[in-house]
């Protein structure tokens, strides 16, 4: 399944928290009878670190197979002396299917470099998680017309010492591509601007990677995604999901957002 619609709920929501909006979430399923395994995508949500546990058991209990559990970063060790961070055997015991990597807050804020992105997306994948790679421009760099260039050296340092055989056919690798001007700004780029640049992506895949590796790669678009401009997004060629951030926090609106998507069918 090539297309993903991801929720990254960032420093949001307490475990009761947590718990509530699966309650509602799974009633606006059952009472819409609205059945999204029959979909052409796949739905997920990223909560915190301390909310994994408490979605898990919501999703075990009511969703099972129906939406996807993601984390909001991995570090590529098993153990040691890393405050703060999260390893992949931790995440395994949660049932973890997904990790968001190098997310631009991160990048910006907390000292996410490329080379760190690498290293976490390589443990992702040797892991058996699907890595969501995060990559950007910034406003000055798209308003000076940079962005082709920003994406591409992102993709190319970000992704440096993963191979082909490292991603398995199956397309267990995802990027995310999110402008931080749009991000939490209700600003989304064009859909037309964003098909541009998942293009320009796609091609830097096939160029580092292969071809099938590069059809096989859900690209998704992040960055003020809501319900009323999804079905615009996502029948765009190459934007293949969303990242989701603001409008997935709310049950309704998440609900409503995966409603209006329409992926093509190829
Ligand atoms: P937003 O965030 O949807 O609130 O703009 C997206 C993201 O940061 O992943």
């Amino acid at each position: 399944m090539r297309n993903l619609i991801l929720g990254n709920w960032k420093m949001n929501k307490s475990s009761e928290e947590t718990r509530a909006f699966f309650s509602e979430f799974k009633d606006l399923f059952s009472n819409s009878k609205v059945s999204f395994t029959k979909s052409n995508f796949k739905i997920g949500l990223a909560p915190s670190f301390t909310s994994l546990e408490s979605a898990k058991n919501e999703i075990n209990r009511n969703l099972k197979n129906q939406v996807l559990l993601g984390s909001q970063n991995i570090h590529w060790l098993e153990s040691g002396a890393h405050t703060g961070e999260i390893s992949p055997q931790m995440l395994k015991g949660l049932d973890v299917n997904f990790t968001i990597i190098g997310h631009s807050e991160r990048r910006q804020f907390y000292g996410e470099t490329n080379e760190t992105v690498s290293l976490r997306t390589k443990a992702a994948l040797e892991n058996n998680f699907l890595p969501v790679v995060c990559i950007g421009e910034t406003e000055e760099e798209y308003k000076a017309g940079k962005t082709a260039d920003i994406v591409s050296t992102q993709i190319e340092k970000s992704l440096a010492g993963i191979t082909s055989s490292d991603i398995s056919s199956g397309g267990s690798l995802a990027i995310a591509y999110e402008p931080i001007w749009a991000i939490g700004t209700g600003l989304a780029a064009s859909p037309q601007d964003a098909q541009k640049t998942h293009a320009i992506i796609r091609e830097k895949l096939s160029t580092i990677f292969s071809s099938e590796i590069a059809n096989n790669t859900p690209i998704l678009y992040g960055g003020s995604v809501k319900a009323g401009n999804i079905e615009e997004l996502s029948s765009q060629k190459d934007i293949n999901g969303a990242l989701v951030g603001g409008a997935s926090l709310n049950p309704k609106d998440f609900f409503d957002l995966i409603n209006n998507a329409k992926f093509p069918d190829s």
